[in-house]
This record gives structure tokens, sequence and C-alpha cells, in this order.
């Protein structure tokens, strides 16, 4: 479980969050969206300690995040930031294995190597584990970065907007496989998704930001719905059941 209690941020003199206080139970997908600016990414780093704790209180899995020692920390949670930058005369492989560091701690162990190597296959990147990585297209390098995040084994996994930049075969297939790891490994999914159907499809449950404050939160049906989902984003869409799933028309 995720416990955000009484957080807010201030940035240079602008109050960037305010008094946020959500619950992210244990296991599944929740999905984080919101209006561009809401705080998305201010919270979830936070949460990883990105940044440092102004106020309030954030614990992942009972440890609060401002006082367990990183080391600790990176082996609960992950986190794949929105713009992460990323040393360009490095291989595939070698990234993906930069997830392991918290275990190894320098030197990859054959176990390692092992996780390594079903992480490339589970995303679909062992015909490129050899390429560098200024070679890849943008979709691709995005996929060795989720890799990367999950290698490092965590019950906990933060993932902003990791759908950018991926065609939409790429991003069903990570949203299936998130979905999959969310059932099958008891893992704790957090990520935020700007393709509202993506959530739709494939979250259990639905935060919505804006204004650096929590507006929304609930199962994703509850949320999944014209009303919320204006209040939201501000303009009105429309909802529809199309074989059994949810659909927001929001592009007419
Ligand atoms: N270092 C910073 N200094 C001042 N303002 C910032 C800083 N980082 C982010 N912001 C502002 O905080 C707000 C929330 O940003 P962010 O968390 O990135 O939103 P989101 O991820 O929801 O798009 C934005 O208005 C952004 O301009
Ligand atoms: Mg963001």
């Amino acid at each position: 479980m995720i416990e955000i209690s009484g957080v807010s941020l201030t940035l240079g003199g602008s109050g960037i969050l305010n008094d946020v206080n959500l619950t992210v139970p244990k296991g599944g997908v929740t999905a984080l969206v919101g209006p561009n600016g809401a705080g998305k990414s201010s919270l979830l780093s936070l949460i990883a300690r990105l940044q440092p704790l102004q106020s309030g209180r954030i614990t992942v899995d009972g440890l609060a995040v401002d006082t367990t020692p990183s080391r600790e920390l990176a082996k609960v949670m992950a986190i794949l930031r929105q713009d992460p930058g990323v040393a360009s005369r490095l291989r595939v492989a070698e990234l993906v294995g930069f997830g392991r560091f918290p275990h190894h701690r320098g030197r990859l162990t054959a176990q390692d190597r092992e996780i390594v190597a079903a992480s490339l296959e589970q995303f679909d990147l062992g015909d490129l584990s050899l390429r560098f990585i200024d070679t890849l297209s943008g979709g691709q390098r995005q996929r060795a970065l989720v890799a990367m995040t999950f290698c490092q084994g965590t019950d906990y996994i933060l993932l902003d907007e990791p759908l950018n930049n991926l065609d939409m075969f790429h991003a069903r297939n990570l949203m299936r496989t998130l979905r999959r790891i969310g059932d099958e490994h008891g893992k704790t999914v957090l990520i935020v998704l700007h393709d509202i159907n993506h959530a739709a499809a494939h979250a259990d449950r639905i935060v919505a930001m804006k204004d650096g404050a929590v507006v929304a939160s609930g199962d994703t049906e509850a949320i999944i719905r014209p009303d919320v989902l204006e209040s939201i984003f501000g303009f009105p869409m429309l909802v529809e059941r199309v074989a059994g799933r949810l659909a927001v028309l929001h592009h007419t």
C-alpha cells in the first residue's frame, strides 16, 4: 500500500501540490490521470524520493520514504521518470542490467543475467539487445527503459507516461504486460497515462489530479463516466460500452 497524507509541495514560490491525501492499495494497476501541469509527475517524484518531501507523510509498504535508506527503498519500489536522461553510448542489455543495480551493486550475478534476458524477451527487445541506445527509435528506447524498471524486481512500480512514443501495438502490449504482472505476481503498478482508454481497459482504479490536488479517485467504472471526466478535463465527452468494455469518445 502507498499512503500519502497531507502532502504539499512548493517550488520556486509556486504551489505545486496542495494537501494531497491518497491511498493506493497493494496489488493491481492504478492509473494516474489529469491535465498537463496537474502535478502527477511531482507526486510520483515525491513518492520515489526524487524530490525531498516538504510536508506531510508518504509510506510505501509501511516504509516512510523520507527516512528509509535508499538501498532498502530501491528493493521495494522502482520508478521510470517522464524524461529520464540516458547515456547514449550504452547497449540495450547494459541499460536493462542497470535495473539490477540495487541487488548486485556493481557486478551482475548469473541470476541477474537471467532476469535481464527474461526482461529483454518480455519487452520484445531480444533483437535489439546489442544496439546502442542512441540508435533506437523513441519507442524502442522507451521499451528499454520500461524493461530496466521491471528488472529491478520490486513489488511497487511507478511509471510516468511509459506509453510515450509507443505505437499502438507496443502500447497495448505494455498495458497487457502490466495487467498480467499485477494479476499474477501481486505487483502494485502506479502509472501516469494520458490515453484515458488505456486506463479504462486495463486499470483497476483511477486517480485523477487537477491543479495540484486529487479531484477523483475510485474504481475504473466509477471514474469513466461523462460527468466525472468532464469535471477532470473540462470538456464533455461520450462514454460508450463496446463489446463489454468502456470506451471514451474524446476526439470528436
Ligand atoms: N522545478 C519546478 N519549479 C517550478 N515549477 C515547477 C517545477 N517543476 C514542475 N513545476 C510546475 O508544477 C506543475 C506540475 O508539474 P508536473 O508535476 O510536471 O505536472 P504533470 O506531470 O501533471 O503534467 C506545473 O505547473 C509545472 O510547471
Ligand atoms: Mg508529468
